[in-house]
């Protein structure tokens, strides 16, 4: 059977480090799937439409196409909390998941990341991890990430917003952030990238 990795946790917890890096030393095709909420989004914003009009989500939703993304702009920090008002709507998720179940059939396998991977987009993962760490650890390693881009990186409005992120994704009734009953948790509140991708790989070779 193919390798299918399933990638779940919080806004800057690493997991799609941890999902690229994986993909990479395994050879497998690679979806970050905020990307697509993101773009939905974006969409929006760009028509100047409110975040919750379900119907216009849905067609940005169906329009999507997972070349033409332009990721510097979907990774500005505003656009993961427009995101996540985006994707606690049923009718978007579900707009979603074929282009997302389609990416993980691939014959050569493949590695995703997200929210509710392990959990609703791809119950039958070969592994599942969900990855997590501190709120205050998530927000400086996104603070490092925004100031290398460039952006205003002020910790503690990116703390208010990883908080915030945090209580959206896992209080909403549609595909809650949570861990799959059979993922293994891995939290690199105290690891840096090469001791969590260590981690990560022992996890994958010991359920594969
Ligand atoms: O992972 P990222 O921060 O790019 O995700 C942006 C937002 O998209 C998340 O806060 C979450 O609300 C939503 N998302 C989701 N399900 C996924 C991936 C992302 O609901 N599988």
């Amino acid at each position: 059977m193919s390798l299918v990795i399933a990638i779940d946790g919080p806004a800057a917890s690493g997991k799609g480090t941890l999902a690229r890096r994986l993909a990479a030393h395994y050879g497998l095709p690679h979806l970050d799937t905020g990307l697509l909420y993101r773009a939905v989004a974006c969409a929006l914003l760009d028509e100047g439409l409110q975040l919750d009009d379900a119907e216009a989500a849905v067609a940005a939703a169906r329009g999507l196409s997972l070349t033409d993304f332009d990721e510097t702009r979907l990774r500005a920090r505003d656009m993961g909390e427009a995101a996540s008002v985006v994707a606690a709507m049923p009718p978007v998720r579900a707009a979603l998941i074929d282009m997302q179940r389609s990416f993980a059939a691939r014959p050569e396998g493949a590695a995703l990341d997200g929210r509710d991977i392990g959990t609703v987009v791809c119950p039958g993962a070969s592994v599942k991890i969900f990855v997590t760490a501190s709120p205050e650890t998530r927000a400086t390693r996104r603070a490092l990430e925004l100031a290398g881009r460039g952006e205003e990186a002020d910790y503690a409005a990116i703390l208010e917003d990883v908080k915030k992120r945090d209580a959206r994704d896992s209080g909403r009734s549609a595909a809650p952030l949570k861990a799959a009953e059979d993922a293994v948790t891995l939290d690199t509140t105290d690891l840096d990238i090469e001791e969590a991708f260590a981690a990560a790989l022992k996890i994958v070779e010991a359920r594969r």
